[in-house]
């Protein structure tokens, strides 16, 4: 199975401090209608499609031609899935040609959700603009909430940002869970159970069509690691041990194509689906057996110690 990702287009209204989109180099682009069909009349010559999801990095709704893009998917008879922050879902957007839409609610709090610089949105207003999509007929919703603490190994995943639901604290976080599933929905079936595993229950039901997931907090590849961090480099990655190395392929706005949804800059473009044909990409792709090649991926390997930690290692 391979699961493809489709950038429409590489800008965003919002500058999450959690997401690399502030350490982007790449050019903004947005991919035309005429690119999305030659794509998909490349991919649908390729077996074992899951689905189609529209995200890299970037806001796919700020595509000027989004719902159009969305239709011809569906036309060329893929499962579609659509990321967003939400912020631009309007009326219109309920009658959509999605199979799925992931709606990346995640900062549940005025304070937390400041830390994604949403140009010209409040908290509040962001919160009406969700409620207003979840209302009536919509495609299936899955609204994600983000919290920390699960992932011992992440022990910096606090204090990186100030997200309000923390997973090991099972009390404020129910509280916080059965505020926005009532929020979205007044007849929402609130958790009481204190032994509540929240590694087993990632989907919650709201009612039909409309979920909440349970979103993990992470520092992307060790990109983004709160001070007094930094990591070490692996010098070594079995090909065969990243899941997301052998299923993903990520087609850029721009043509480019990499095979790994953490790769937000593109440094691991094995080339362009408009120059090659893809099947020579995943074949160039495939012959990589040790991902330290590239630097990115040794730094996602890499052991993530405090700074003063290095320097005793250092010396
Ligand atoms: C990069 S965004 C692109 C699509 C769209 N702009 C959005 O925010 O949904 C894809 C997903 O990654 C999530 N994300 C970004 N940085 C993250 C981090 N450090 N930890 C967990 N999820 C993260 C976003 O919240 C979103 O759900
Ligand atoms: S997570 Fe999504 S909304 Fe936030 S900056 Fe990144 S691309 Fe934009
Ligand atoms: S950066 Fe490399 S190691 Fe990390 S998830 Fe992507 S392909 Fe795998």
């Amino acid at each position: 199975m391979r699961d493809i990702f489709i950038e429409l287009t590489t800008a965003c209204n919002f500058n999450c401090e959690f997401c690399p989109y502030h350490l982007l180099t790449r050019k903004k682009e947005v991919l035309s209608l005429d690119n999305l069909q030659k794509i998909l009349g490349t991919l649908k010559e390729l077996d074992g499609i899951d689905y189609i999801m529209f995200s890299a990095l970037g806001e796919p709704l700020l595509h000027p031609e989004f719902m159009a893009a969305c239709q011809m998917v569906k036309d060329y008879g893929f499962r579609l899935v659509v990321t967003t922050n939400g912020s631009l879902l309007r009326e219109d957007h309920k009658k959509l040609a999605v199979d799925d839409i992931y709606l990346s609610f995640q900062t549940t709090t005025e304070q937390s959700f400041s830390h994604r610089q949403a140009k010209n949105l409040s908290f509040s207003l962001y919160l009406d603009v969700i409620k207003q999509f979840v209302q009536g007929q919509h495609p299936r919703t899955i609204i994600y909430l983000m919290g920390t603490g699960l992932f011992k190994t992440m022990v910096h995943n606090k204090g990186f940002m100030d997200i309000e639901l923390d997973f090991d604290n099972t009390e404020p976080a129910l509280k916080i869970i059965n505020k926005y599933g009532k929020f979205f929905e007044p007849s929402f079936q609130e958790i009481t159970d204190m032994n509540y595993d929240f590694s087993n229950n990632k989907y919650i039901f709201v009612r039909d069509n409309l979920y909440l997931y349970l979103s993990m907090l992470y520092n992307w590849c060790n990109l983004i690691l709160p001070p007094g961090y930094t990591y070490i480099p692996s010098r070594s990655i079995d090909a065969k041990t990243c899941d997301y190395y052998e299923k993903q392929i990520i087609i850029l706005a721009n043509g480019d194509v990499t095979f790994c949804c953490m790769d937000y800059d593109g440094s691991m473009i094995q080339g362009n689906i408009f120059q090659e044909d893809l099947r020579d990409l995943i074949a160039k792709k495939e012959k990589v057996l040790d991902l330290a090649v590239y630097k990115l991926c040794r730094q996602c390997k890499g052991k993530v110690i405090r700074n003063s930690l290095l320097h005793r290692q250092r010396s």
